[in-house]
């Protein structure tokens, strides 16, 4: 069936400006990292993504890895641009990344010039695209000098492969190193991609007042802990959910007693809010200024459905902030 996407796809969705770039963002973006690959239903991949730009989503988000096997989720997002969003290709936002393991032998991972332009080349070809708007650098590397790493961002830049560059998983102090050093080549530093949830707060130490000073949006992936943030384990571990699939990220020995105990009190304040919990996640995520947009999964379309309503209520009085703070501590 041919796709003509709605009119209506821009009317609820927020743009936020990533930083202090001209680029805006969909506050809530899609990744591609689970239930996008080889192992994974096309129609449903297919389904999500079309539902997401229905729904004013223009970012989607992949890595040279993404799968099982790694690369598929990159080869399932070009089929779909292939068949239904060529057309659209300038309302869209899609980023890859590379510096996880991608191929056998010294070039197939961390920081080298040599390994991230190759990785964006083989990026683009299983795209089908002849750029991406955004391509990160996925981890640190102790080893490569900063420099190296950030002069490739710079070329793949300047050689029109990207439009802007970003990093991910880098450390405060690291951050600052790489954006003063992507200044002084010309191509500022775009965006952090960083874990952040209720669960994993490690970017309100520092890195948060780094991306502010220097004007970096921040895109935090994983915002309903893979799933554990939701109503999705309250029951045990469902049939086709991430814990219970060989090779997905969460593992069951990762929901512990103590969590669901706080997801249940989570749960209840979301009710109260009249949100479901997924909803008072990603909310409590992009209360901070910072938020260019929340990064999520999805493994079903109605999941993107309750993501994007979450738009409809963000704020938080300081009494339920409050609540959540100790249910957190508990
Ligand atoms: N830069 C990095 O190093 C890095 C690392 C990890 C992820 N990422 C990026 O961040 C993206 C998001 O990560 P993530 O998938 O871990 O994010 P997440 O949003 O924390 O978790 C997504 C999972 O939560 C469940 N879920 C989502 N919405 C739900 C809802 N409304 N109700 C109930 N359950 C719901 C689904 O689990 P089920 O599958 O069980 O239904 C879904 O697969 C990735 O796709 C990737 O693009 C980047």
């Amino acid at each position: 069936m041919n796709y003509l996407p709605l009119d209506s796809r821009y009317q609820s969705m927020r743009y936020n400006r990533s930083g202090r770039s001209g680029l805006k963002l969909p506050a809530v973006s899609l990744g591609l990292w689970h239930n996008f690959g080889g192992v994974d239903t096309f129609s449903n991949s297919r389904a999500m993504v079309l539902r997401a730009f229905d729904l004013g989503i223009t970012h989607f988000d992949l890595a040279n890895n993404y799968g099982p096997p790694p690369g598929s989720a990159e080869e399932t997002f070009g089929q779909i641009m292939a068949k239904d969003l060529k057309p659209y290709r300038d309302e869209l936002v899609i980023s890859s990344k590379a510096g996880y393991w991608m191929w056998e032998g010294p070039y197939g991972e961390w920081g080298s010039r040599k390994y991230l332009v190759s990785s964006l080349d083989q990026s683009l070809k299983r795209m089908g695209l002849d750029y991406v708007d955004i391509f990160y650098h996925h981890r640190p590397d102790p080893d490569t000098p900063l420099e190296e790493t950030m002069r490739a961002l710079d070329h793949v830049v300047r050689s029109g492969k990207a439009l802007y560059v970003g990093i991910s998983n880098y450390p405060a102090d690291k951050t600052r190193e790489a954006a003063k050093i992507l200044r002084e080549l010309g191509t500022p530093c775009l965006i952090h991609q960083p874990v952040y949830s209720m669960f994993n707060r490690w970017v309100e130490d520092d890195l948060l007042t780094v991306l502010k000073e220097e004007g970096i949006g921040c895109i935090p992936f994983s915002p309903l802990a893979q799933g554990l943030l939701t109503d999705r384990y309250l029951g045990g571990i469902p049939e086709g959910s991430r814990a219970s699939k060989a090779h997905g990220f969460l593992k069951p020995a990762q929901i512990t007693d103590d969590k669901l105990d706080q997801v249940k009190k989570l749960n209840e304040l979301a009710k109260s809010r009249e949100q479901t919990l997924a909803q008072m996640a990603l909310a409590w995520v992009l209360r901070h200024e910072t938020m260019t947009s929340v990064l999520i999964g999805a493994s079903k379309v109605e999941q993107i459905e309750d993501a994007v309503g979450t738009l409809k209520r963000l704020d938080f009085s300081s009494d339920e902030l409050g609540q959540i703070e100790a249910i957190l501590k508990e």
